[in-house]
């Protein structure tokens, strides 16, 4: 029980990556409140972690665009598990659209989930754990760091994300905070509805593009195997001296300094 006593917030808990890390910190001990927009789904991830233990995990409504929601989602957290010992920020939103299309409200929405949904996020989780320090730890994407076609507005607010986490990392050191960025390649429900958007023929060249360029596995990740243990760890005590890094899970596809 790696993270026994370790008192955690979840964005984005209700499916894919964070439906995996609710569970994956429960296993190891942790008290878990996850946070997500999907009423339904978030409560019933968070009841079967409860039940299957040995930490325990509760739900909460909240919209990571909003200020308010955050902020009074956050409190409640911090007042159900008696304090907080990381926030890991899940939560984010894509879609892919030819960038010569794409809106300002398409534009906006995306940055008022990813850009503005970390600040809110990680402004509402500091003024609790820099009493006695903790972890930040932000879901970025190789978007931010390579660029990828038809998403130029999610790759920017990924790209905003990596800077945002090296500025706060200078910032909250002093609380004894680390604020790391994650770069996952995970095959989710985000990645299956971009496959099902793209036709047999652009989905066969994707396929070969991921076999040539991953150098473990040449396919997306299993969250449960490939991304939770690292994450286990990076909330814990052994990543203390670790921050302000984007940390890129991605099978060997995406080299970054
Ligand atoms: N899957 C990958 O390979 C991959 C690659 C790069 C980056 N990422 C990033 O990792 C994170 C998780 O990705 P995923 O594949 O699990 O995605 P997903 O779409 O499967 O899950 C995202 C979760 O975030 C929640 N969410 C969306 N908007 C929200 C909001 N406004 N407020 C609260 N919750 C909200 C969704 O309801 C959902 O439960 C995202 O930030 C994504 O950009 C994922």
């Amino acid at each position: 029980m790696e993270l026994a006593g370790k008192r955690i917030v979840v964005t984005g808990g209700a499916r894919g990556i964070g439906e995996e890390l609710v569970a994956a910190f429960v296993h190891e001990g942790a008290a878990v409140v996850s946070l997500d927009v999907l009423a339904d789904a978030g409560r019933q991830i968070a009841a079967a972690a409860n039940k299957a233990g040995p930490g325990t995990a509760e739900f909460l409504v909240c919209d990571v665009a909003s200020r308010a929601e955050v902020n009074a989602a956050i409190d409640e957290a911090v007042r159900l598990l008696g304090g907080l010992d990381a926030l890991v920020h899940v939560a984010g939103i894509t879609h892919q659209i030819d960038t010569e299309d794409l809106t300002e409200e398409q534009w906006d929405r995306v940055f008022d989930v990813n850009v503005k949904g970390t600040l809110f996020t990680n402004q509402a989780a500091v003024r609790h754990l820099k009493a006695s320090g903790g972890r930040i730890l932000d879901f970025a994407s190789g978007a931010g760091l390579i660029g990828y076609p038809r998403q130029s507005h999610y790759a920017a607010s990924k790209g905003a994300v990596v800077a945002f986490v090296r500025s706060v990392a200078r910032e909250w050191g002093k609380y004894g905070i680390t604020v790391n960025a994650i770069c996952p390649a995970m095959w989710t429900p985000m990645y299956e509805e971009a496959r099902a958007r793209r036709s047999p023929e652009e989905l066969a060249a994707h396929d070969e593009e991921r076999k040539a360029s991953m150098c473990i596995d040449g396919r997306m990740g299993d969250t449960q195997r490939d991304l939770a243990p690292f994450m286990v760890f990076m909330v814990g005590a052994g990543s203390r001296f670790i921050s302000g890094q984007t940390l890129v899970v991605d099978g060997g596809r995406t080299f970054t300094r």
